[in-house]
């Protein structure tokens, strides 16, 4: 009992330190290593910033509503209704604008009394030093309120282990066809 509690704690105070940068797409035996090296490693802050394409419409749609119950569409808050998305993610708010990366995951409308989502997303990057990594986002996201904010809850790549926070704020949106532009803003330490 002493020596697995002795375990955990050691275990605990390698994950507080974590390390810069590393390859992706590697071997256990490398991920181990990586892990055994935590505790020589400091943590790093990364801000990032882009915006997120909802495209709902048009002839490439990348947000899709994959299942709905048989009253959603009635609900004044849309209830059950679920969208898988393959989303742009990129530099400026207007397409095309340098693309940084995708959001691909779900959204889906979570609640009875205001229009508002969960998010289960991932933000794979394409672009630069962040190329093939992901940040895991999960969340709450009430649509219509200014600034909503999320939980990022870990990554891959050069985001391994990472936690942070997600702020979304609506950049324009068309309610009548549902079609948004999200502004994003995530701070990620790791
Ligand atoms: C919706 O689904 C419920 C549960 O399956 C069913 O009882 C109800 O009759 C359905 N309503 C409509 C309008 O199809
Ligand atoms: C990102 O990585 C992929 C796969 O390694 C590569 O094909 C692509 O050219 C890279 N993109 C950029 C912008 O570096």
């Amino acid at each position: 009992m002493g020596k697995l509690l002795c375990a955990i704690l050691i275990l605990c105070s390698m994950v507080m330190a974590m390390p810069a940068v590393h390859g992706i797409a590697e071997s256990p035996k490398d991920v181990e290593k990586w892990f055994e090296s935590l505790n020589h490693a400091k943590e790093k802050v990364t801000k990032l910033h882009f915006y997120f394409h909802d495209i709902q419409n048009g002839n490439n749609p990348t947000s899709i509503t994959v299942a709905q119950a048989n009253n959603s569409l009635s609900s004044p808050t849309f209830f059950g209704l679920i969208n898988m998305v393959d989303n742009p993610l990129t530099e400026g708010p207007k397409l095309p604008s340098k693309q940084l990366g995708r959001a691909q995951g779900m959204f889906g409308a979570s609640s009875m009394e205001e229009q508002s989502v969960f998010m289960n997303i991932n933000l794979f990057f394409t672009d630069g030093e962040f190329n093939g990594s992901t940040l895991a986002l999960l969340g709450r996201n009430s649509i219509f309120h200014e600034y909503r904010e999320m939980s990022i809850v870990g990554g891959s790549g050069v985001f391994r282990l990472a936690r942070g926070i997600a702020t979304a704020k609506t950049y324009s949106i068309n309610t009548n066809l549902g079609d948004a532009v999200v502004e994003y803003h995530v701070i990620a330490i790791c």
